[in-house]
C-alpha cells in the first residue's frame, strides 16, 4: 500500500494507474476508522477499483466549540486496518499541504446545507464540501464512495457533483451498524458505556418506524415520525430532530415512500450522534 503525503505523489500515482487503464475508486475519510469506512473500501475494491483513501481531520468543517482538537486520531492503527482492507494507496495530508495560509474559497451547496444537521452545525456543509472539492480535484477519482449514515452529507456531496460537473460517480453504502444496533462513528468512543445504552434508543426508534412501515404498512410521516419521537423522549437523551424527508431536497414529506428517508439527531451528554433510516 502507498502511503502519500503530498498533492503531488496522488496526482502521479493516479496518472501511472489510469493509463493502466485502472479504474480509481476513492474513500474520503478523517481516519479512526471503523467498520463502515472498511465497507467503503470493499465495496470499491468489489467494484474492482484502484482504492485510494483519504486521512484528513479538516478543521474547516468543526465549529469554533466542536471536538476538532479531541477528534479522534490513531495513524498506526488506521494504516494497520487499510493494509488488511487492501487498499492501494493513502493520503494523508498535513493541514498546510491542504489549506494554504490564504485560503479563501468555499464550496457551499445552499438551502441543503441549511435544514437537519445544518441547523444545528452552521457552515458544516461548506467546510466538507471544500474539502471534498479539493479532494476531488486532487484524487480525480471515477468514483467516489460515501456512507449512507451520513445522509445529507451524501446528498449535499451528490448535488455538489452535479451542479459543478465533476465528472465522478457517487456510490452510496449501506450503513454498518454494531453488534447492539449503534450505527458505526468514529465519535462513538466518546460514549461511556451508560451514555452507550442510553444512545441506542436512536436506533431503537427507527427500527419501530421500519418495522411500523414493514408490517403495519403505516406510511403517515407524521404518525411514524410522533412514536419515533415518543421513544427518544423515554430516555435521558436530547432529540435534536426526527424528520421525514424527500432525499433528493430533504424536504418534509407526509407520506413514505420510496427515495424518502427519516433522518435523526440526538444528542447524549456532550456527544451528538446521527442516524437514519433510508427507502431508497
Ligand atoms: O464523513 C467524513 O468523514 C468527512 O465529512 C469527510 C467526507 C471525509 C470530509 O472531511
Amino acid at each position: 500500500m502507498e502511503i502519500l503525503k503530498k498533492k503531488s505523489q496522488v496526482r502521479e500515482l493516479v496518472n501511472k494507474e489510469r493509463s493502466k487503464k485502472q479504474i480509481i475508486g476513492f474513500v474520503p475519510t478523517m481516519g479512526y476508522l471503523h467498520q463502515g469506512h472498511l465497507s467503503l473500501i470493499k465495496k470499491a475494491k468489489n467494484d474492482g477499483c484502484f482504492t485510494i483513501v483519504s486521512i484528513f481531520v479538516n478543521p474547516l468543517q468543526f465549529g469554533p466549540s466542536e471536538d476538532f482538537q479531541r477528534y479522534p486520531r490513531d495513524t498506526e492503527r488506521d494504516l494497520k486496518l487499510l493494509k488488511e482492507a487492501n487498499a492501494d494507496a493513502v493520503f494523508i495530508p498535513s493541514d498546510e499541504e491542504m489549506y494554504n495560509s490564504n485560503h479563501l474559497t468555499f464550496v457551499n451547496v445552499s438551502k441543503l446545507s441549511e435544514k437537519l444537521e445544518g441547523s444545528f452545525r452552521p457552515g458544516h456543509f461548506a467546510g466538507v464540501c471544500t474539502v471534498c472539492a479539493k479532494l476531488f480535484n486532487i484524487v480525480q477519482p471515477d468514483r467516489a464512495y460515501f456512507g449512507w449514515k451520513d445522509a445529507q452529507q451524501l446528498i449535499i456531496i451528490r448535488k455538489m457533483v452535479r451542479d459543478l460537473d465533476f465528472n465522478i460517480s457517487i456510490v452510496p453504502v449501506a450503513t454498518v451498524r454494531e453488534e447492539d444496533g449503534l450505527a458505526a462513528s468514529s465519535r462513538n468512543v466518546y460514549l461511556s458505556p451508560d451514555q452507550r445504552k442510553k444512545a441506542l434508543v436512536l436506533s431503537r426508534a427507527l427500527q419501530k418506524i421500519e418495522q411500523m412501515i414493514k408490517f403495519e404498512s403505516v406510511i403517515d410521516a407524521n404518525l411514524l415520525i410522533e412514536e419515533g419521537k415518543k421513544i427518544i423522549k423515554s430516555e435521558d437523551v436530547e432529540l435534536q430532530y426526527l424528520e421525514a424527508v424527500e432525499l433528493e431536497n430533504l424536504e418534509r414529506v407526509e407520506k413514505i415512500r420510496k427515495n424518502t428517508g427519516i433522518l435523526g439527531a440526538i444528542k447524549v451528554g456532550n456527544v451528538r450522534l446521527i442516524d437514519n433510516l433510508i427507502m431508497e
